[in-house]
């Protein structure tokens, strides 16, 4: 979330099928990796100890991260780091193990730091001193490989905290759309939506830049026109090829949230954590909704013109658009609206003004281009909740 006219940050990035031998050009002597156990094979595993070895180092798997971490689980693996002293870090994985990695890195470097402090938007200390971090995504839509956030659980009230800094940003993505080959259909479906979801808030954002607005409407783009056959064509080529053009997409929509925001859709996602649904499903299902409230605005009249959509002018634009996404999302399987998604209506009614209330308090919410009142917060969730068609209602 940097001012307009600060640089772009992001990753070094390393792109293509293989390109996780570019581990071996690093040339670095300790290496840890942070990984999940139930997608890291035997064969990547020995791959990743040779491609080490062959600059005469060693390499030892210090953490198998199976969902979103506690605090003391990333203290005690930053601890078990603290004995090896690596100068590498490899997070291979989902956006938890990839978090995982980022606090790992933050207490390894700076052991006396306490949680309190580490939770301080922007404030941490410089890293990469003792050790530079590696980031391999095998899902495609968090862009935790090169945003500046990483998001952890609360041992005792199971809430979840942000730790934010420009630091965390590991040093080099390595976007090998290998590892994605295997996704299951509804990962890789939520997990698109979650990306998409980045790239059209971050190019409504307050603090987008043009160069932010340049790269987000043509990353929502190339998911926009992929995602359906990364989910489910049957033929493996243009599945693998869809694939691949989403995985580098998600990162792109990565690289825009850091350099701006996450907008509506995410300050709106509270139901999602509270019952229990994926974050990027739920994304999927608030995008038309919260599209059409940010609207009209500029960026999605120009994501529809490029879409092939027409329309005499802005908010006819924008309403296509919105539509559209609708469509989208049924076609790649995201429920249309939280009835649809099982949610208990007296639920989610019970707990509707918790939801507005966080919702309009969210920074995500704040730095979209339309901050929703406090009754306007109540009717998107309604209609998100009984699938009301979202209508564009006003000129900006
Ligand atoms: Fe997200």
């Amino acid at each position: 979330m940097n001012n307009k006219y600060s640089p772009l940050v992001n990753s070094h990035f390393i792109v293509g099928r293989g390109s996780i031998n570019f581990i071996r050009q690093l040339d670095k002597k300790r290496a840890v990796v942070i990984y999940d156990g139930r997608i890291l094979s035997d064969t990547i595993k020995e791959q990743i100890i040779k491609l080490v070895a062959e600059n005469n180092g060693e390499c030892r798997f210090i953490a198998d991260i199976r969902n979103e971490p506690f605090f003391s689980d990333i203290l005690k693996a930053a601890d078990d780091m603290k004995s090896f002293d690596p100068d590498l870090i490899i997070a291979i994985g989902g956006g938890s193990v990839l978090d995982t990695a980022k606090a790992m890195h933050l207490f390894y470097e700076y052991p006396e730091m306490s949680m309190e402090d580490a939770l301080v938007p922007y404030n941490l200390p410089k890293l990469g001193v003792k050790a530079i971090m590696v980031a391999i995504p095998t899902t495609t839509g968090t862009g935790s490989e090169t945003t500046s956030a990483a998001v952890f659980m609360d041992q005792l009230t199971k809430a979840k905290h942000l730790m934010l800094s420009n630091e965390l940003i590991p040093a080099y993505a390595i976007l090998d759309a290998n590892f994605t080959d295997s996704l299951p259909k509804t990962i890789a479906a939520n997990t698109g939506m979650d990306a998409l979801t980045h790239a059209l808030e971050a190019s409504v954002c307050k603090t987008a830049s043009p160069m932010v607005i340049s790269i987000a409407v043509g990353a929502a783009l190339d998911i926009l026109e992929n995602l359906e056959s990364s989910v489910s064509s049957r033929h493996q080529d243009v599945k693998a090829n869809a694939r691949e053009i989403c995985h580098v997409a998600a990162s792109l929509a990565g690289v825009v949230i850091t350099n701006s925001c996450a907008g509506l859709a995410h300050g709106f996602d509270q139901p999602g954590a509270y019952f229990g649904l994926p974050h990027g499903m739920v994304c999927g299902l608030l995008l038309p909704y919260t599209t059409a409230f940010a609207s009209p605005h500029a960026s999605y009249a120009k994501l529809a013109k490029r879409l092939g959509i027409e329309g005499d002018n802005k908010k006819e634009l924008c309403q296509k658009l919105v539509d559209y996404l609708m469509e989208f999302s049924k076609k790649i399987g995201i429920p249309s609206n939280f009835a649809e998604a099982g949610i208990d209506e007296s639920m989610f009614m019970a707990k509707l003004d918790d939801f507005a209330d966080l919702a309009i308090s969210a920074v995500a919410t704040k730095l979209s281009p339309k901050l929703p009142s406090f009754q306007e917060a109540k009717k998107l969730l309604i209609d998100a909740y009984y699938g009301n068609q979202p209508l564009v209602i006003s000129e900006l």
